[in-house]
Parts: structure tokens; C-alpha cells; sequence
């Protein structure tokens, strides 16, 4: 059976000023299973929003967008009009991002913004709508949704606002939830509360998650599969078991020995991912590897060339011949004093 997601080759770019483009995407592969979980992590800066907002079709005009083709359920998107996308979003494609605000309406009560999705893309009467809108509140656990739904946004707390959001995102049953770093803004017990919510309804409503976030803590407990973007690349892929007991790319291993283990192995605490030497803004206009100044098994060859993904597993992919002891031509590009004690590679 096709996937319910699927993105070949999408790459996003914007004007540089110099006449040409600068792409904070490039060359992004991702399938979705009907009903999994899958994480999009990296540091901020990387490209996660971007990618979620194109599948959205919520880029701003200045974007461009290349892609060889998005499958999402039996429908390709690209060069779908502009009408025909926006049915599909809100109804079988939807998004929720870190800040409710940006999705909610101060002025109107949450009710009244609820009912609206469910009369536009389902039709439904205003007293249907209403009633639905009551059951949604119920669904994500906001109490006394009766009273509820006649409050506006602001008399909410930020988690039932959160629980607000996603109520208005689930109105119509998609088939894809994208959830772009849904509990940053929240203290960590609100936080567990909409990781719980976000998986039962990916249970009772048969969704699809797109879990986009940079804890890696969320990712272990949460995700089925971890799909790792640094600098618009994608440079590893796995299921979430493998990853975090045998991650390969560097930039991943950088990554887990910088976040200290919790439980049994499987748990990593959130910890500050800039503890990888250097930063992202070095990748800006990189030929090869991004990570390549960062990287403490660089050699020259890979600042020439974007290593392709290599599948060194079924259900597994890195982007770093090195990683997977095909060791290249050349000499060590960063020396190992140039690495931070807790970074093994
Ligand atoms: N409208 C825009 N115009 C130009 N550059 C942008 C725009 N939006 C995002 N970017 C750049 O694209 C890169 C990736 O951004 P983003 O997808 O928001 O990263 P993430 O969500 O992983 O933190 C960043 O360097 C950001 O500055
Ligand atoms: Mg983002």
C-alpha cells in the first residue's frame, strides 16, 4: 500500500540578493505511514518549520518551492490548484504550531472558531456545529466544555489553549496532524499532558503525527521513527530504537552525547544542542556535508560533495560514508582538540 505521505526531493529557497537563491531546504525525502509517528528533529535554524509549512502550502509568496513530487493520500499536491489544496487543509491535512495564538482568534470564543472549520469543510448546520464543537472540547480533555465553549482564547490558560488548538486541527479528522513544536512554550507537566492528548488521538482518530520538535526526550518516548535535519539536509533516518542505541551520523551522536541519558537508556534529558561545538550558521554556504565544520570525522572530501544517504540497514539511512566504515580519501579536516570532552563520536 503507497504511504500517506510522501516527499521526493522537495527543496526550498528564497532571493539572496545577489540575483540568485539561497535554499534552507535542499533535496528532502519523508514518508508517512497511515497511523505512525514521525519526528523531524534538529537544532533551530535547520529547516523544520519550513518543511512542515510547505506541505501545508502556507509558505509565504517569496518562497519557492522544487519538488519531484508529494503523494498525500493518493493525491499528488503539486501543481494541485490553489482551491483544491485549501479543502484539503484543515480537513485531511492539518497543522498545529508552538504558539496557539497564531492559530486561534482573540476575538471570537473558541466554540464559535471550532464550528466555523466544521460548517466550511463539513457543512454543518450552526447548532450541529456547536454541538460538535462541545464534543471536540470534550475529546482533548477541556473541562466543562458546555461553559467552555463560550469563552474566548485569552480566558484560557496556555495548556487549554494549547487543547483549544488542537481541538479546532482534529475538527475534521485528518489524516495527517503536523505538530511543529506543539509544547516548547508550555512548562514541562502541561507539556507531557499535550504529548499524552497528541498520541491518544493519533490512537482513537487513526491520525498520522508529524512530531517536529528539537527535544530528544519527546522524540524517545514519543516518536516510531526519527528522521534527523541539519541545515535543510536530511542526514539520518530510523526507527526510534536503533537511533538512540546506535545513532551513526555524527551530527546524531553529537546530539544524544550532548543530552545526557536519563532512564534505561531510552530517555534523554532536553539539553541545549549548541553543547555540539560550533553552530549552524557555519553550514551557510557549504559545497559538501553541512555539518562538515562542526564535524570531527570530516575529511576533504567531504567539503566537495553532498554524500547521497546509504542504507547500511533495511529501515535505516545516514548521509556520511564515514559513518558507516567507508572511510574517504583526505586528511582530518577539524582537529580532535577542536571537539568538546562530552563529544564522542
Ligand atoms: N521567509 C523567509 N525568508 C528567508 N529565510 C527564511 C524565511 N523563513 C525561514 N527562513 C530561514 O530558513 C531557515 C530554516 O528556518 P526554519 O524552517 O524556521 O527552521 P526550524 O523550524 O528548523 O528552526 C532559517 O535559516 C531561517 O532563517
Ligand atoms: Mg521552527
Amino acid at each position: 500500500m503507497d504511504p500517506l505521505l510522501s516527499v521526493r526531493d522537495l527543496s526550498i529557497g528564497f532571493r539572496n540578493g545577489a540575483g540568485g537563491h539561497w535554499w534552507p531546504v535542499r533535496g528532502f525525502d519523508l514518508t508517512v505511514e497511515a497511523g505512525e509517528t514521525v519526528a523531524l528533529v534538529g537544532e533551530s535554524g535547520s529547516g523544520k518549520s519550513l518543511t512542515a509549512l510547505a506541505l501545508m502550502g502556507l509558505l509565504p509568496r517569496s518562497a519557492r518551492v522544487e519538488a519531484a513530487g508529494i503523494r498525500f493520500a493518493g493525491q499528488e499536491l503539486t501543481g494541485l490548484p490553489e482551491r483544491a489544496k485549501r479543502r484539503l487543509r484543515g480537513r485531511d491535512l492539518a497543522m498545529i504550531f508552538q504558539e496557539p495564538m497564531t492559530s486561534l482568534n482573540p476575538v471570537l470564543t473558541i466554540g464559535r472558531q471550532i464550528a466555523e472549520v466544521l460548517r466550511l469543510h463539513q457543512g454543518l448546520s450552526a447548532k450541529a456545529a456547536r454541538a460538535q464543537a462541545i464534543e471536540l472540547l470534550d475529546l482533548v480533555r477541556i473541562p466543562e466544555p458546555q461553559r467552555r465553549v463560550d469563552d474566548h482564547p485569552h480566558r484560557l490558560s496556555g495548556g487549554m489553549r494549547q487543547r483549544a488548538m488542537i481541538a479546532m486541527a482534529v475538527a475534521c479528522r485528518p489524516k495527517l496532524l503536523i505538530a511543529d513544536e506543539p509544547t516548547t512554550a508550555l512548562d514541562v507537566t502541561i507539556q507531557a499532558q499535550v504529548l499524552e492528548l497528541l498520541d491518544r488521538l493519533r490512537r482513537e482518530l487513526s491520525l498520522a503525527l508529524l512530531l517536529i520538535t528539537h527535544d530528544l526526550g519527546v522524540v524517545a518516548q514519543w516518536a516510531d521513527r526519527v528522521v534527523v535535519l541539519y541545515a535543510g539536509r536530511k542526514v539520518e533516518e530510523a526507527d526510534a530504537g536503533p537511533l538512540f542505541s546506535d545513532p551513526l551520523h555524527p551530527y546524531t551522536r553529537g546530539l544524544l552525547a550532548a543530552s545526557p541519558r536519563m532512564n534505561a537508556g531510552r530517555h534523554y534529558r532536553d539539553g541545549p544542542l549548541d553543547e555540539i561545538p560550533g553552530s549552524i550558521a557555519s553550514a551557510a554556504g557549504q559545497a559538501g556535508c553541512p555539518f562538515v565544520p562542526r564535524c570531527p570525522a570530516a575529511v576533504a572530501a567531504c567539503a566537495e560533495a553532498m554524500p547521497p544517504l546509504l542504507v547500511p540497514a533495511a529501515r535505516r539511512a545516514v548521509a556520511c560514508p564515514v559513518a558507516v566504515g567507508l572511510p574517504l580519501p583526505g586528511s582530518p579536516l577539524n582537529s580532535p582538540s577542536a571537539a568538546s570532552p562530552e563529544f564522542h563520536p
